[in-house]
């Protein structure tokens, strides 16, 4: 199975295993074809990670400040940190469905803080890829004020082991639990006397940089950073000449699918980037930055699974993501992109669609489109065309459609 995205998110409209209620995003046009969102699977009901971060405080083995600010990088809400006083956390989260979570819950979130070297501690949940990883915590040492601790927490099978050992190696350890299938482990109070070297390099450890011969720049930790995604590249290669008018990209990652769209398809006018990585769609930005006067583009850091606030496109392409950090399949992630798309577009418009042949979408393109067809399959993977019907929102009589199955 090809790498599936490193973060994936279903929002759903049901109470949160915390009990706070989840709250939709004011303003924001949330399409809805009837089906209950409720029916999506929350994917941090047990944030084991979370629940470790927190054991240190819990068990009254390190005390939690009594003022300054607290850091939280990769922050995630959770029943496991509402148990302590908040007003001077400061998150900071690039995954838009979990900083939107953050913020309902009423927390200062940023998807990237300044940095200044002033909390009284740092919280922090590394990422699975390990550069990433070791510029997040090379930048958490450098936030921790002077007497502040570094905390961290990181499941068994994400690479606790080394990342513990990364911290120890950049600034000593002073304890570490473990639990629930994770190490939580921490510095002693940080006096400067951590590696700097060591904390230089790792901090340009996942800095963009030129990749594909310099053709795009990218940066460890965002999907398929250093390489074409084979399923893209599938998709690319089948892309029909003749998109044109207003367009989307539904999970647009660093760019390299809306760039073979507007090399491919001459009549695309605009095009519309939809990401939840607010990494990505920075990149996408600057990948995409000698295409901007050939047609209108628009880089949006937004929760797809949400809706989109635009409608009417005339077509839309997508790679949509179908793991959460959990690594396994999740095809209602998949289900819920095709949903949006059929919401988004204009009657007759064209969805655009590569999935691993195992994935079952078509019981949902049946529903949501008049009609969808193979365009091509190879190497585990299928792009499929769907067209929306001619019928008002997009409902369709069961006569009037034409699948797979009937060719
Ligand atoms: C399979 S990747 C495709 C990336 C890119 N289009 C490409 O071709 O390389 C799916 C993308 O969806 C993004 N994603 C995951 N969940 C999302 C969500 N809820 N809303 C928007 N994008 C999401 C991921 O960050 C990832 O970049």
């Amino acid at each position: 199975m090809r790498d599936g995205c490193a973060l994936t998110w279903v929002r759903r409209a049901g109470a949160y295993v915390n009990g706070t209620p989840a709250v939709r995003p004011p303003g924001k046009a949330i399409a809805d074809n009837g089906r209950p969102a409720a029916a999506l699977p929350r994917v941090t009901l047990h944030d084991e990670p979370l629940k470790a971060l927190m054991l240190p405080f819990d068990s009254g083995v390190l005390p939690w400040p009594a003022q300054g600010d607290i850091a939280f990088l990769r922050a995630r809400d959770g029943w496991p940190l509402r148990q302590y006083p908040l007003r001077h956390l400061r998150c900071e989260q690039g995954f838009k469905p979990l900083a939107d979570d953050l913020r309902e819950a009423g927390l200062d979130v940023r998807a990237e803080l300044d940095g200044a070297a002033d909390a009284s501690l740092v919280l922090v949940l590394p990422p699975r890829q390990r550069d990433e990883a070791q510029a997040l915590l090379a930048r958490a040492v450098a936030m921790a004020a002077p007497g502040a601790r570094v905390v961290a927490a990181v499941a068994n099978d994400e690479g606790a082991k080394s990342r513990e050992k990364d911290l120890q190696q950049l600034a000593g350890l002073d304890g570490t639990l473990t639990k629930f299938h994770c190490r939580v482990f921490w510095t002693p109070p940080l006096s400067g006397a951590h590696d700097a070297v060591l904390q230089e390099r790792w901090q340009q450890a996942d800095a963009p940089r030129p990749i594909l011969d310099g053709r795009f720049r990218s940066r460890p930790g965002v999907f398929a950073w250093d390489r074409i995604d084979p399923a893209s590249a599938l998709l690319a290669a089948h892309l029909p000449g003749d998109l044109a008018g207003r367009g989307a990209d539904l999970g647009a990652g660093w760019g390299y699918l809306s760039a073979e769209v507007l090399a491919r398809c001459p009549g695309v006018t605009a095009l519309d980037l939809y990401e939840a990585e607010a990494r990505a769609i920075e990149l996408a930005r600057g990948n995409l930055a000698a295409q901007a006067g050939r047609a209108a583009l628009f880089f949006h850091w937004h929760d797809v699974t949400a809706g989109l606030a635009e409608g009417g496109y005339d077509f839309i392409v997508s790679n949509p993501p179908f793991h959460a950090h959990d690594r396994g399949d999740r095809p209602e992630l998949g289900q819920r992109f095709i949903e949006v798309a059929a919401q988004s577009l204009r009657r007759g418009g064209r969805l655009l669609l590569v999935a691993n042949r195992h994935l079952p979408y078509e019981a949902t393109l049946a529903q949501a489109f008049a009609s969808q067809r193979v365009l091509a399959e190879g190497g585990g993977f299928k792009v499929i065309e769907a067209v929306k019907g001619e019928v008002a929102g997009g409902v369709v009589k069961a006569d009037a459609r034409r699948s797979v199955a009937d060719e």
